[in-house]
């Protein structure tokens, strides 16, 4: 398809993020309901990211801190919980749907050294971190829900809001094509990778490294790592 159309039909659609909002209300609040049903690949997912997380930690940027995190998208917290909590002191979470934050604090393992620290019940487009407050902002499976114009923006605001060490991870599915895939049901844009490398330049951002995940199953969107500056 035109990649104009396809830009077209999102910028085109009013309610864009409506049609998210709705559609991730009639989603359970489980890791089968983050994971469209493919909950089974969470343990693998969460094994990757870990290795992700600590190599480009201990090669590019070692005095970045294990102190404040933050997960976009998170959810019901599979990511605090299965990683980002059991690296960091305190993990703020944001998403824009209330319901599964809720769920998050209940079922994120707090300790006395790591814990769930603020809630933010907001869409990413809304949303400004605090300048310079994170050593790492995590977003995985939610930027496809931004526009091109608004996950740029977004970014910025991310760049801003990491501390002088910070790191900001992004974990998304990216198409095999030359041509970004447009899923109208629940308002996502799967990327492609030039377009995903387009947006982190305009957004002021830094590839430090990238790469895919592996053992998902066939017939999967392939997932793209980065490490981004
Ligand atoms: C595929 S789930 C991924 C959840 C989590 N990142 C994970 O990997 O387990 C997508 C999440 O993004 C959230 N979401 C969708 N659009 C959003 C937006 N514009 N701003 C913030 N969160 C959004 C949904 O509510 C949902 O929790």
């Amino acid at each position: 398809m035109d990649l104009k159309l396809q830009n077209a039909e999102i910028e085109d659609s009013d309610n864009w993020y409506e049609i998210a909002d709705t559609y991730w209300q009639n989603q359970p609040s489980t890791v089968d309901g983050m994971l469209g049903g493919f909950g089974k690949i969470s343990k693998t997912d969460l094994f990757a990211s870990r290795r992700f997380l600590l190599d480009t930690i201990s090669d590019y940027s070692k005095e970045t801190q294990f102190k404040q995190a933050l997960d976009c998208g998170a959810g019901i917290g599979r990511i605090s919980k299965g990683l980002l909590l059991k690296w960091f002191e305190v993990v703020d979470l944001i998403d824009q749907n209330g319901e599964f934050l809720i769920e998050a604090k209940k079922s994120a393992v707090s300790t006395k050294d790591h814990r769930v620290g603020e809630l933010f019940a907001c869409g990413l487009q809304d949303f400004t971190p605090e300048p310079a407050k994170y050593d790492v902002i995590w977003c995985q499976w939610v930027l496809a829900y931004l526009t091109d114009d608004d996950l740029i923006a977004f970014l910025a605001r991310c760049k801003k809001g990491l501390n002088s060490h910070g790191l900001i991870f992004i974990k998304e599915n990216v198409t095999c094509g030359i041509v970004e895939e447009v899923d109208l049901q629940d308002s996502s844009v799967t990327r492609t990778e030039l377009a995903m490398q387009n947006i982190f330049h305009k957004a002021g951002l830094t590839i430090l490294r990238q790469e895919f995940q592996k053992n998902f199953p066939k017939g999967l969107f392939p997932v793209k790592m980065y490490a981004l500056m």
